[in-house]
């Protein structure tokens, strides 16, 4: 059977610390700093949604954890430069393997998808402009089911759409959270260590496959 291998989107496919460039000048030496607490309180509210049954567009999430962090770290950027700051994210580079290791794996014959929070329009243009979005059979968004990752319902709908078995279906992320919650739901997945400092989870629940690239996954990735 051909190989179903589904791609989370920020953080794996695509850099979302990019942001970066533009917090610096704007912040300096707080730019890192900053953008690491935007994301985790990104990603907070989508979680804290998810369990609330109250889903909004993802975007809403990062733009609300903008203004969150921009009044906690009192830094002051107004209206329209926090605009600025959410437009960057529909302007995000790939990662320098992404490329690479998806025309790869597709040579090996395996169906790629795109699985993401992000809405199916935001995450088909973003693809589009980072010069990615050909290599997937489809973009699947968790916006169908109104819940974010790592609810089972978002897994469960991803693979009613790539009509494979869990056991047959890969994961692909660098977020521990999205790799631990496809094997909670039976899937297999690879956790993409985009850096030295990123960190698994010790839940006792292991990815099935660890790498620093998706050049390194297409070599290894079993048949
Ligand atoms: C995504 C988030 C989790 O693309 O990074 O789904």
């Amino acid at each position: 059977m051909t190989p179903c291998l589904t791609f989370d989107v920020y953080g794996t496919l695509i850099d979302p610390s990019d942001v970066t460039r533009q917090l610096r000048a704007l912040l300096g030496d707080q730019a890192e700093d900053f953008y690491l607490r935007w994301r985790d309180k990104q990603l907070e509210y989508s979680f804290r949604r998810g369990l609330m049954g109250a889903y909004v567009d993802f975007s809403q999430c990062t733009r609300e954890a903008l203004a969150f962090i921009n009044a906690s770290a009192q830094t002051g950027l107004d209206a329209q430069t926090q605009t600025q700051l959410m437009d960057a994210w529909s302007q995000l580079p790939a990662f320098a393997d992404s490329a690479a290791g998806l025309q790869q794996l597709q040579q090996q014959g395996a169906r790629l998808y795109a699985f993401s929070n992000g809405s199916r329009a935001a995450v088909s243009a973003l693809l589009e402009q980072a010069g990615l979005a050909d290599y997937f059979v489809e973009v699947v968004s968790v916006e169908t089911v109104h819940s974010f990752k790592p609810a089972p319902a978002v897994y469960e709908y991803l693979l009613s759409r790539t009509a494979s078995q869990a056991d047959a279906t890969w994961l692909v992320s660098s977020n521990p959270f999205d790799v631990l919650g496809a094997r909670h739901a039976g899937l297999r997945s690879a956790w993409v260590k985009r850096s030295d400092r990123a960190q698994f989870d010790p839940w006792g629940l292991e990815p099935d496959l660890q790498v620093a690239s998706l050049v390194e996954l297409a070599k290894r990735l079993p048949d």
